[in-house]
């Protein structure tokens, strides 16, 4: 059973799933939709974009505080796993559903298989920090993406556990890379974009945008960004409730900044392998940034990608006063991505997805 239910983890899925049902027809496999994202934009799109069947059971689980939100998924969990005695639970990432998940799976004394085990930021305030360390310990199986988060995982005494498969996120980019290419065009001209010319922004984290009084400086500092180049925000529902309460939302074309709703997989592939440079808080988002060599400017002071940060083709800018010229300076830089550098990617080659498939396949069923 894989369970899953926020934006990043249909992305960091979707190869696992297609590769079981192609390739392991021993595997039976159910997918289990927590519900945490639930808006067509923040969920469907992904499984038509990557030709996923519909999940098999949909739990509606839906926003709430941390606990209400991981409580109520739970429950609902619960059910569902006694109801399908799964052999395995395989949980994706750091978000309330790995949690949720992990957490359930292990005291009904169900294994628990972890893809993307092992990263740390170090920076408890963050609640993926708290999701990926107490999903890592409770796991029986886990499939680290880097060399790092293998170190990270001996550290804490998990290496019997251990498994380096490489970034399945490697595997989705691979698999959607030419249907970027070819719609490219498309969503440039739609965003009245020129490739190279523009910064694509994406915030989401709590610690940016909870803070009305740092959301707006990094408002301002956007505005200030954009009276030089073009700046491209698909807005987190997060982010647009916060926006919307500086009452920024509507003014802000005239500002330059060009607010969008979120985008699909191929949409922001798409924007981001054309832009000049990005300006982030997301950890996917640094990392995609870094395999198709676009620099990346990340608004945080931690990051769990730590491999994204040599030679600076991502630069931690945690202050908001600092946004425009580092960006300024970013858009100057080469993208200082991993083939580049000519060195190995340091998130694996593509085949993740078949590895964890295989290692699930020939684990002894107890
Ligand atoms: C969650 C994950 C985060 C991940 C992010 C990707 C946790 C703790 N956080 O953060 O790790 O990087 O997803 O997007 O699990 N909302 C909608 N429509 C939706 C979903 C959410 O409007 O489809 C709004 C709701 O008001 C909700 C808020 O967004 O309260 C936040 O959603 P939530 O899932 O709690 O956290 P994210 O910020 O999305």
């Amino acid at each position: 059973m894989l369970v899953v239910g926020a934006r990043p983890q249909f992305i960091k899925s979707a190869p696992v799933i297609r590769e079981i049902l192609l390739n392991h027809k021993k595997i039976r496999l159910s997918v289990v939709h927590s519900g945490q994202h639930y808006d067509a934009e923040m969920s469907e799109i992904f499984f038509h974009e990557f030709r996923l069947p519909a999940p098999t059971m949909h739990l509606h689980s839906g926003s709430g505080s941390h606990a209400v939100q991981t409580a109520i998924m739970m429950k609902r969990l619960e059910g569902c796993i006694l109801h399908e005695k799964p052999d395995v639970v395989l949980v994706p990432g750091d978000t309330n559903t790995t949690l949720a998940a992990s957490v359930t799976a292990s005291k009904l004394g169900i294994r628990v298989a972890h893809i993307e085990a092992g990263l740390r930021s170090g920076d408890m305030t963050m609640p993926e920090e708290i999701n990926r360390r107490l999903t890592d310990h409770v796991s029986t199986l886990l499939f680290a993406p880097t060399r790092t988060a293998v170190r990270n995982l001996r550290r804490e005494g998990l290496a019997k556990m251990v498994h380096l498969t490489g970034d399945t996120m490697v595997d989705a980019l691979n698999a959607m890379i030419s249907q970027v290419e070819r719609k490219q065009d498309t969503v440039l001209a739609e965003f009245e974009a020129r490739a190279k010319e523009y910064v694509l922004v994406t915030l989401h984290r709590p610690s940016n945008v909870d803070d009305l009084g740092r959301l707006r400086k990094i408002h301002l500092a956007l505005q200030k960004v954009a009276t030089r180049m073009q700046v491209i925000f698909p807005v987190h529902p997060r982010t647009r409730a916060r926006l919307a309460k500086l009452r920024v939302l509507r003014n802000d074309t005239k500002a330059g900044v060009r607010l969008a709703e979120p985008q699909g997989y191929i949409g922001i592939l798409c924007l981001l392998r054309n832009a000049a440079c990005l300006l982030t808080d997301s950890g996917g988002m640094q990392k995609e940034s870094f395999l198709l060599h676009v620099p990346c400017i990340t608004l945080r002071s931690t990051t769990e990608w730590p491999e994204t940060l040599s030679q600076g083709a991502n630069r931690l800018v945690p202050e908001p006063e600092k946004i425009p010229q580092a960006l300024l300076m970013a858009r100057f830089s080469e993208g200082l991505g991993w083939g580049i550098l000519g060195v190995r990617n340091p998130f694996g080659d593509g085949n993740a997805s078949r590895r964890i498939a295989n290692i699930i396949e020939r684990m002894p069923l107890e």
